[in-house]
């Protein structure tokens, strides 16, 4: 089936689009991530599994800490020697273990696109949670996590272009955001924005503990809405990913500035104006909620 991704959502995407956006970079996906095929070797869908699914620097590691509170505050999850070992990235190669060993209900994480999830999570039988953000502070926030000694007028056209020579990011936020919220009616999904999740997140947490069908109660909500603030992250060393990511080399710390707005400091106005005409271009047609991202 041919037809151009721009404006097609994810029923205008080609066999190759999943084919390409894995193997561009074989080499970096060799020492990174597995393969599709290694990925869903032995990987059985269990109905009551989560994920959750982000564009890499969207508030991964802040929903995990706020679905693995929850899971610990009903009593489902023990504690563990960190995040990454109790939700991991299901495509990342350091977390090869054997999940069919796991214990339920099993927490995932991943950056994966739709073409790329493992079979059986369509159809509304597993949970999806996925947190979008504004692409300006995302794009700013991936800057300083990886790129920061590169110029940054190179950065934004190759993050404009979605393509970024990193191991880290296989598509580009317009093709992520795009093709996850035009997927909504397979999947049990539940859409967040970092933006309402700052605002309010007593709110968010309420939301992500109705959606996975957890009972809280006040006190223990407010607990969860503790665990997760900036502040307390920031020291919680099991949730902070200051010492665990072994070989990847970074140029910045997971838990930066937590701001919404801070493109503010690092764009020029004909740099933001850039970006808006690539949304306008990309998702102009899409109806992603509030707040809009443009
Ligand atoms: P900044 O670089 O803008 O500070 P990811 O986990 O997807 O890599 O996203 C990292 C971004 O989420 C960073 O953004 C980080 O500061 C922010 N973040 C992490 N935990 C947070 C929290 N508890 N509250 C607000 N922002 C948080």
């Amino acid at each position: 089936k041919s037809g151009g991704k721009k404006g097609g959502g994810v029923g205008a995407l080609t066999w190759f689009d999943p084919i390409r956006q894995w193997h561009t970079s074989s080499e970096k996906i060799d020492i990174f991530h597995l393969t599709y095929e290694q990925m869903t070797r032995n990987f059985h869908i269990r109905d009551d599994d989560v994920f959750l699914v982000t564009f890499p620097k969207s508030g991964t590691i802040w929903t995990q800490q706020i679905i693995i509170s929850i899971y610990k505050l009903c009593g489902e999850l023990e504690d563990g020697p960190n995040n990454k070992a109790q939700m991991p990235w299901l495509e990342l190669k350091q977390n090869q273990f054997d999940h069919s060993t796991r214990a339920s209900p099993r927490l995932f994480t991943c950056h994966l696109l739709p073409t790329t999830m493992p079979p059986g999570v369509t159809h509304k039988r597993v949970k999806v949670v996925y947190v979008r953000r504004n692409p300006k502070d995302n794009l700013v926030s991936s800057y300083n996590f990886v790129y920061a000694d590169h110029s940054f007028e190179d950065f934004l056209d190759k993050y404009l272009e979605g393509n970024l020579e990193s191991n880290f990011w296989f598509s580009s936020w317009f093709d992520h955001v795009r093709q996850w919220n035009s997927v909504g009616d397979q999947y049990d999904i539940l859409y967040l924005t970092y933006e309402d999740m700052i605002l309010d997140l007593k709110g968010a947490v309420v939301k992500i503990c109705e959606f996975l069908g957890k009972t809280l109660s006040d006190a223990d909500i407010n607990k969860v809405v503790q665990k997760s603030t900036f502040e307390t992250m920031k020291k919680d060393s099991k949730a902070n990913y200051i010492t665990f990511i072994p070989g990847f080399e970074t140029t910045g710390e997971f838990m930066r500035k937590g701001r919404i707005g801070d493109w503010k400091n690092k764009l020029t106005v004909a740099q933001s104006e850039r970006v808006d005409g690539v949304l306008k271009e990309k998702l102009g047609d899409m109806k992603l909620g509030r707040p809009q991202p443009w």
